[in-house]
C-alpha cells in the first residue's frame, strides 16, 4: 500500500550543522547535547548517533530509562548524564550502564557518595545548584551546608557543578547576569572540576555564560532560542500533507465544529489530514497557517481530531487540487511562527508531533556543506552576543 498520510521529514544534516554552529559559538567550552524526551521527539537513536558522529561526547537526558536506552545506542565512549537525579533504587542500574547523575539535593549527594565509598572508587557526578528556577537543584541553605562540610563530597571528587538559566531568551533580562554571578560565586566556593550553566539561549549570551560545558537542546532542533533576532540555526523539521478534498462555500455557510468561522465571500476550502490527535494543537483553530510553496493559507474553523480546513481562495487552483501538497511545518511556516500562532513554544510543538506521521530522515553527509556558509558567520554572531551581554 502506498502511504498517503502526512510526512514528517527530519533533516539530520541540519542537526549536525546546528551542533557545529553551537560548538563554534561555545568557543572552547565543550558542547554537550540535550536529547531528553526522545531527542525532543525527533528520535533519539538517529539524532544521538548523528551528534556523536559530529563530535559530541556528552549527552543529557531526563530519566534513568532514557539513559539506559541511550547507552545502548552510543556505546561505551559517550558520557550520559541524568538530569532528574539518582535514588537508592537506581544505583545498580546507574553503575551497570555507567550513567552519571545530576545530584539535585543533599540527599542525592549522600546516596551517591555512600555508593562511591562502597565501590571504593570515585564516582562521577554533576551537582546542580539552584540559582532561581526553584525546580531542581540545591537551594541556598543546602549549598551553605555543603560549603561548610566538604566531607559530604567524599568519593565524589572530581565533581561538576551546574545551574539553569531562567530568562536567557531575553538577553537584556537582568536575571541572566544575577544568575551568572551567583553561579560563578558557587564555583569559587565549591571548586568543581567543570561548570555548566548555558542551554541554547545561554550559548548566545556569550563567553561569560559558557563556563566549561554548554548544554543546548532546542537550537539543535532548529528553533530560534532568541525569538527577537534572526534565527542562526537551520530548520530541521518539515511536515507536509496532501489535500484530501476541496470545496466551495458561499455566505452564510460556516466551517467546522461550533460554526466558529463563517464565509463573508465565496471561499475555497482545502481539507488536510492533520488534527489534534497528531499534536496539531487546537489553539491553532482560526489562527494558524499552512503554506503552498511560499504562499500562506490561513486555518479556518476549529482543528478536528484528524483534519484541518484551510482557506485557499487566493491560491492558484492548479496548485491546490486534491492530492496537492501543503507545508504544515517548514518554511515559510517555521516551527517558531507556528508556536507563536498556537500561543506556545517550539518545544511543545516538537514534543507533541504525533505517532501517525510517516517519518523520513534526511541523512547527514558528515561534512560542512554550502549552506553552512550562507548563514550568519558564527564569529560575528558570537561577537554580537558578547556585545549584548556587556551592554
Ligand atoms: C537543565 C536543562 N539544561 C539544558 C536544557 C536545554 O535547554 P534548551 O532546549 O532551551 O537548549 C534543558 C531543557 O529543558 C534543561 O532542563
Amino acid at each position: 500500500m502506498e502511504p498517503t498520510g502526512p510526512v514528517l521529514t527530519i533533516d539530520l544534516e541540519a542537526i549536525a550543522r546546528n551542533y557545529r554552529r553551537l560548538r563554534d559559538l561555545a568557543a572552547g567550552a565543550e558542547c554537550a547535547a540535550v536529547v531528553k524526551a526522545n531527542a525532543y521527539n525527533l528520535g533519539i537513536e538517529r539524532v544521538a548517533s548523528v551528534l556523536q558522529q559530529t563530535g559530541c561526547r556528552t549527552f543529557f537526558v531526563a530519566t534513568l530509562e532514557e539513559g539506559v536506552a541511550l547507552r545502548s545506542i552510543l556505546g561505551e565512549r559517550a558520557e550520559i548524564l541524568i538530569l532528574n537525579g539518582v535514588g537508592e533504587r537506581h544505583l545498580a542500574c546507574s553503575l551497570e550502564h555507567r550513567l552519571t547523575p545530576v545530584l539535585n539535593d543533599l540527599g542525592q549527594i549522600e546516596t551517591w557518595s555512600a555508593c562511591a565509598r562502597r565501590q571504593g572508587r570515585p564516582l562521577s557526578s554533576i551537582i546542580h545548584v539552584d540559582t532561581g528556577m526553584s525546580r531542581l537543584g540545591l537551594p541556598d541553605e543546602e549549598i551553605r551546608l555543603l560549603r561548610h562540610d566538604p566531607a559530604r563530597l567524599a568519593g565524589l571528587e572530581p565533581f561538576g557543578l551546574m545551574s539553569h538559566l531562567l530568562a536567557c531568551d531575553e538577553p537584556q533580562n537582568e536575571r541572566n547576569d544575577q544568575q551568572r554571578k551567583e553561579f560563578a560565586a558557587h564555583c569559587r566556593n565549591l571548586r568543581p572540576a567543570r561548570a555548566s550553566l548555558a542551554n541554547s539561549a545561554g550559548v548566545l549570551l556569550g563567553a561569560p555564560y559558557h563556563f566549561d560545558l554548554v548544554r543546548p537542546g532546542i537550537a539543535l532542533y532548529g528553533s530560534n532560542p532568541r525569538p527577537a533576532d534572526l534565527n542562526p540555526f537551520s530548520e530541521v523539521v518539515r511536515l507536509t500533507a496532501k489535500i484530501l478534498q476541496v470545496r466551495h462555500i458561499d455566505p452564510p455557510q460556516t466551517v467546522g465544529y461550533d460554526a466558529s468561522w463563517s464565509a463573508r465571500r465565496p471561499t475555497r476550502i482545502a481539507t488536510l489530514p492533520v488534527g489534534y490527535a497528531d499534536g496539531y494543537l487546537r489553539s491553532l483553530s482560526n489562527r494558524g497557517f499552512c503554506a503552498f510553496d511560499d504562499i500562506l493559507a490561513p486555518i479556518l474553523g476549529r482543528i478536528s481530531m484528524d483534519l484541518i480546513t484551510v482557506d485557499i481562495t487566493e491560491l492558484p487552483e492548479e496548485r491546490t487540487l486534491p492530492g496537492s501538497e501543503a507545508t504544515i511545518i517548514g518554511h515559510p511556516v517555521t516551527l517558531d511562527s507556528l508556536a507563536l500562532s498556537a500561543g506556545t513554544i517550539a518545544y511543545e510543538i516538537l514534543t507533541s508531533l504525533g505517532p501517525r506521521y510517516r517519518r523520513v530522515y534526511r541523512p547527514a553527509t558528515g561534512k560542512s556543506n554550502a549552506s553552512d556558509q550562507t548563514e550568519p558567520d558564527a564569529r560575528s554572531l558570537r561577537k554580537s552576543a558578547n556585545n549584548e551581554t556587556s551592554a
